[in-house]
C-alpha cells in the first residue's frame, strides 16, 4: 500500500510533485490556513506531514496523526514544532536550512537600507500624494560606510549578511555562543565580541539567531537601553527574539534610531505602536520569499519525506 502524505498548507509545485510520485498525497491548496478539524481527518491516516510555519505540531498534531513517521517543515525555522514530542513518539522532523540563506540575507540587507535611508518613509510621502522638491536637508538619512554591523547570531544567514555588509564598507563584528574558526572570520573579515559589546558599539544590529526558549526576548528593554541613540536594529528572525513592547517605547523614546522588522512577536499581528511610527519598517514575513527559494524549500521538505518513507536517514534533520 502506498504511503499517505498530508500538505498542510499550499506549497509550490516543485514539492507537490515529487510527492505525488512518492505516495498518495493529499494537499491543503489554499493560501489560508487549514482548519483543523480538516487537517484531523487528513492526519489520521497519514504517514507523513508536510507542514509550514504557521502550522503547529504538538502533542494535539501528534495524537491526530498516530501513524506519522515523519513532519517535514517548510522552513529554516522549526519554533513551531515540539521536536522533543516528536522524537518522543519516534516522528522525524525536518527543516530546510541552506536553500533560503541567500534570500533571508537579501532581505535583511534590505532591511538595513530601507530603514537607515528611509526609503520606506520617502514611498510613503509621494503615495500620500505630499507636496515635495528636491531639498538639501529633506529625509536626510544615515549612511552605513564605515559603521558597525552587529550580527546576534553567526550561522548561515549570518554570515551570508556579513558578506553582503562586507561589500557596502562596514565593519562586521558578532556575537554567538559557538565563535567562528578563525579561518571563516578572516574571510569574512568579521570579530567575535561580546553581547554587551554589541550592542554599545554597533551602529546597526542585525538579529540573526533562532527562536528558542534562550532567545526568547533576548532584546529586552535593557538591551535596547544599551544600544547607541543614533543605532537602528533590524530582525528576520523571530519576532519574539524583541520584546516588542519595549522597542515600541525605545523607537518612540529616541533611545534608539530605528528599526527594520521583517517578523512580529504575534505574528500576523503588528503591535499598533509600531505601525503608527514612521522611524520602524514593517514587511511581512518575505525573508524567504521568492520564487525560486520557495521552490527550493518545497523541494527539499519533499526530498525529505520521499528519504523517511523510502527508510533512509533524511537531508536535514532536526533534534531537540
Ligand atoms: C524560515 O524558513 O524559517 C523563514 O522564516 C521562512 O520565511
Amino acid at each position: 500500500m502506498s504511503p499517505r502524505i498530508v500538505v498542510c498548507g499550499r506549497i509550490p509545485d516543485a514539492g507537490l510533485e515529487l510527492l505525488d510520485a512518492a505516495g498518495d498525497l493529499w494537499a491543503w491548496t489554499r493560501d489560508d490556513q487549514i482548519p483543523i478539524d480538516v487537517r484531523d481527518e487528513q492526519l489520521a491516516t497519514a504517514d507523513a506531514a508536510v507542514t509550514l510555519l504557521n502550522d503547529r505540531v504538538d502533542d494535539t498534531f501528534l495524537d491526530a496523526g498516530p501513524n506519522l513517521k515523519i513532519v517535514a517543515n517548510v522552513a529554516v525555522g522549526y519554533n513551531n514544532i515540539d521536536v522533543a514530542a516528536c522524537t518522543a513518539r519516534g516522528v522525524t522532523v525536518t527543516n530546510t536550512p541552506d536553500v533560503l540563506t541567500e534570500a533571508t540575507a537579501d532581505l535583511t540587507f534590505a532591511l538595513i537600507l530601507m530603514s537607515t535611508r528611509r526609503l520606506a518613509e520617502g514611498e510613503r510621502l509621494i503615495r500620500a500624494g505630499t507636496p515635495w522638491q528636491w531639498g538639501m536637508f529633506m529625509m536626510l538619512g544615515t549612511g552605513i560606510q564605515g559603521k558597525q554591523l552587529g550580527i546576534v547570531g553567526m550561522g548561515r544567514i549570518g554570515r551570508a549578511l556579513a558578506t553582503r555588509a562586507q561589500a557596502f564598507g562596514m565593519d562586521v563584528a558578532y556575537h554567538d555562543e559557538y565563535p567562528l574558526d578563525a579561518a571563516t572570520e578572516a574571510e569574512l573579515g568579521v570579530r567575535r565580541i561580546g553581547f554587551d559589546e554589541l550592542l554599545e558599539t554597533s551602529d546597526v544590529v542585525s538579529v540573526n539567531t533562532p527562536y528558542m526558549p534562550a532567545t526568547h526576548h533576548l532584546i529586552d528593554a535593557a538591551a535596547l537601553d544599551r544600544m547607541k541613540s543614533s543605532a537602528f536594529i533590524v530582525n528576520s528572525a523571530r519576532g519574539p527574539i524583541i520584546e516588542e513592547e519595549a522597542l515600541v517605547a525605545a523607537l518612540q523614546s529616541g533611545a534608539i534610531a530605528g528599526a527594520g522588522l521583517d517578523v512580529f512577536e504575534n505574528e500576523p499581528q503588528v503591535h499598533p505602536g509600531l505601525v503608527a511610527l514612521d522611524n520602524v519598517v514593517l514587511l511581512p514575513h518575505l525573508g524567504s520569499a521568492t520564487i525560486e527559494t520557495r521552490s527550493a524549500m518545497a523541494e527539499l521538505a519533499a526530498r525529505n519525506v520521499v528519504e523517511v518513507l523510502a527508510g533512509r536517514e533524511p537531508i536535514t534533520q532536526v533534534t531537540a
